[in-house]
């Protein structure tokens, strides 16, 4: 069972970018690294949001295998958990990086399974289609975020909020915001 390619792609650039991002914030201190916890966090609320829109919930319609999404949509609920406790800590602290370690485990083990679990199984049971379809949703992140590239596939992608600027806007808050943007995407196409 091979999963499909467009969907694999997208998933693996965007997981690699949040590899970087985490290995920035180790890399870094002081304000160097608040700034990176910053755009990690930023980057992972829009991402884990666009597949919380457009890929969990065609997956959990369709797969049979349940375990394959809903172990994916329970990671999620921890990886927010330790988020909300991290933006709360010292970025210098001794706190700060056990539960950043924690995140990074979370995290790495998190998008292996949906690389290796959970987009082999939509490819066996999801029409090519609709996988292109939540591959283009997952891309609206980086369109969101690089507000100069507008165009996907050759067709306007239209985001109703912007994610705001970084460090101004919470986790949880991004979070709201961007999964009402990606629903309202999402009942458009
Ligand atoms: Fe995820
Ligand atoms: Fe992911």
């Amino acid at each position: 069972m091979s999963p499909p390619q467009s969907l694999l792609r997208v998933l693996q650039r965007q997981h690699a970018h949040i590899a970087s991002l985490t290995s920035r914030v180790m890399e870094s201190v002081g304000r160097e690294r608040q700034g990176a916890v910053t755009d990690l966090l930023q980057y992972v609320a829009l991402h884990e949001s666009a597949e919380q829109t457009f890929m969990h919930p065609v997956a959990i319609r369709s797969v049979g295998d349940m375990s394959a999404v809903q172990g994916r949509v329970a990671e999620e609920r921890e990886i927010e958990a330790v988020i909300t406790h991290l933006e709360g800590l010292n970025p210098d602290s001794v706190d700060f990086m056990i539960y950043f370690g924690l995140l990074e485990e979370a995290l790495s083990g998190h998008t292996r399974a949906e690389e290796e679990v959970e987009a082999p199984v939509l490819g066996a049971v999801v029409p090519d289609q609709e996988i292109e379809h939540m591959a283009r949703g997952l891309e609206l992140v980086d369109v969101w975020m690089d507000p100069a590239t507008r165009s996907i596939d050759g067709s306007m992608a239209r985001l109703p909020l912007l994610p705001g600027p970084a460090g101004q806007v919470g986790f949880g808050e991004l979070q709201r915001r961007s999964l009402e943007a990606f629903d309202a995407v999402f009942r458009l196409r």
